[in-house]
């Protein structure tokens, strides 16, 4: 495997594990808080992004290559409210879509134009959990703090998360 593409793509592994257990710890904290339906959305982010891990992993290693399992800082414990913690998410998941872009950059510099095609499914996820954090934070801002608000916010994630959790083989099939 081209080596500077084994390289990209090991640092991306790092950033979805830390994005995993950085939602982990939003997940925890929302339960912590009574919000439950927020907290099963973010158990099923957090575990999603292990799943982009994975994926990664498993590319690297039939390709050849040696994915490396990074260590992980630790994840904050506290956080102010729930309008923080979607900033915080969006904010993340910019910062993931950016180094998705370099990858994509350094595939085509490189010719590999296989892992260029295989790249191309993070681009799409990278558009919707934008898209997604979006519309979360748009609705908290039309909220404003409201209890009865809150209320109903909470009970929609708790259902819109159905859709967030990966399918039941881990989504091998589209790797
Ligand atoms: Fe895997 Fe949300 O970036």
């Amino acid at each position: 495997m081209n080596t500077r593409v084994e390289k990209a793509i090991n640092d991306q592994i790092k950033k979805e594990a830390s994005s995993s257990q950085f939602y982990l710890a939003m997940a925890s904290w929302s339960e912590n808080n009574g919000l439950n339906g927020t907290a099963k959305f973010l158990y099923a982010q957090s575990d999603e992004e292990r799943f982009h891990m994975l994926k990664l992993v498993k590319f690297v290693n039939e390709r050849g290559g040696r994915a490396i399992i990074p260590s992980i800082e630790q994840p904050p414990i506290e956080f102010d409210n729930l309008t923080k913690i979607f900033e915080l998410l969006l904010e993340h998941e910019i910062m993931v879509t950016e180094s998705i872009n370099e990858l994509v950059d350094i595939c085509l510099q490189e010719k590999d134009y296989s892992t260029h095609n295989f790249v191309q499914w993070y681009v799409s996820e990278q558009l919707e959990e934008e898209a997604s954090a979006r519309s979360i934070l748009d609705k908290l801002k039309l909220i404003d703090g409201d209890k009865g608000g809150m209320y109903m916010f909470d009970r929609d994630l708790e259902k819109a998360t159905v859709l967030a959790t990966p399918p039941a083989d881990g989504g091998a099939q589209k790797a």
